[in-house]
């Protein structure tokens, strides 16, 4: 097959999708296809197909706001308007974050009628929109963690924003965009006087920041694919907080897959998984994060529509212990693309 990767783009997550991507092409090749490599951030350009695409690999922090903002948004249209496009049976999307998990771009492929792979417009809107994702976990009984919605320019009245968090929520309590990937803009907070602080670093990364109750116990995630859920991922960050850093450098976390937990909670845990990824309308494949409380609830924090795909990112590593490795996994994802209408 002539399979189009969309990768890089402009969001934060930048340097995670173009890792993403490398290792997806590389796959795809090894199962015999025809790869075609493009940024999103650089429109028709093909990315040369023998160089890698982040040679430095991940660095310790995401790309600064700076840099990203030069990258022009519109190219990606140049992207989906191409003659590179036209000619393909299918777009793999190794994008992370923004327009490319956001629905805009799944928007833009159902336009031209192309098949990609993941979710579809509504799931992948929904799932990156944590607020709106809880408010459906509420109504379908999926336990998530109490949380505030703030808008970044209505945060002027301190003793009010702080009065209303210590009445519903409680410190600690953590802050993260709404609306962000790997962890970016993330704080815990344990007292109410570094709440600003907080809020200040969560409006470099987005315009409403979302404030959660803080889930003291483990890190649980739970991959989809094809409907099913996969073997359950325990994860021990080295910083206790899985952030950016911990995500994405070597050694700086443990998995355990499959997680130590009993037959039954194994099997809860998946069944949340996957209620949550229906509740949502995500199709194909997707990941679903949880932690795990020291009274032993599972409080759902979000599904990833499109999550990691490095070799040794989370999904790779729960289908590895089914026996699916990972080129059999990317091209079990384009299969599915292929047969499945989006919703
Ligand atoms: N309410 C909470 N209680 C405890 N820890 C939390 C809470 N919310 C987030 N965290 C920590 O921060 C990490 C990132 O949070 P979350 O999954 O909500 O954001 P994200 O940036 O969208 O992540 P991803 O990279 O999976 O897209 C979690 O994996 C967890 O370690
Ligand atoms: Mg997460």
């Amino acid at each position: 097959m002539k399979v189009l990767v969309l990768m890089g783009g402009t969001s934060f997550e930048r340097d995670v999708s173009l890792s993403s991507g490398e290792a997806i092409v590389e796959a795809l090749r090894k199962k015999g296809h025809q790869v075609i490599p493009v940024d999103a951030a650089k429109g028709k350009k093909l990315l040369s197909s023998s160089a890698k695409f982040l040679p430095d690999g991940i660095k310790e922090e995401p790309p600064d706001f700076k840099s990203l903002e030069k990258m022009k948004k519109e190219l990606t249209l140049k992207a989906i308007e191409s003659s590179n496009l036209k000619d393909t049976d299918v777009v793999f999307l190794a994008l992370h974050g923004g327009q490319g998990e956001d629905g805009t771009i799944q928007a833009l492929l159902d336009m031209a009628g192309k098949p990609y792979t993941g979710s579809g417009m509504l799931a992948s809107a929904l799932a990156m929109n944590k607020d709106m994702s809880k408010k459906i976990f509420e109504r379908e009984g999926i336990l998530t963690p109490k949380w505030l919605l703030l808008e970044s320019e209505n945060l002027t009245d301190r003793a009010e924003i702080e009065k209303e968090i210590e009445r519903k929520l409680g410190f600690p309590c953590v802050v993260k965009p709404n609306d962000q990937g790997s962890t970016v803009g993330f704080s815990l907070v344990e007292d109410k006087k570094d709440l600003m602080k907080a809020f200040d670093k969560a409006k470099e990364f987005t315009d409403t920041i979302l404030v959660e109750e803080y889930i003291r116990g483990r890190e649980l995630t739970v991959g989809i694919l094809s409907e099913e859920p996969l073997p359950v991922v325990e994860i021990i960050p080295e910083h206790g907080v899985y952030d950016y850093e911990c995500k994405y450098t070597h050694g700086k976390s443990r998995y355990v897959c499959p997680a130590e937990l009993s037959y039954e909670k194994t099997k809860e845990i998946q069944q949340i998984g996957q209620k949550a990824f229906k509740a949502l309308g995500c199709q194909d494949y997707a990941r679903v994060d949880f932690r795990y409380s020291e009274d032993e609830k599972f409080f759902c924090l979000e599904v990833n529509s499109l999550p990691g795909m490095t070799a040794t990112s989370l999904v790779p590593k729960a289908a590895k212990e089914i026996g699916i490795d990972f080129p059999e996994l990317v091209d079990k994802i384009v299969n599915l693309a292929l047969n499945s209408k989006k919703r």
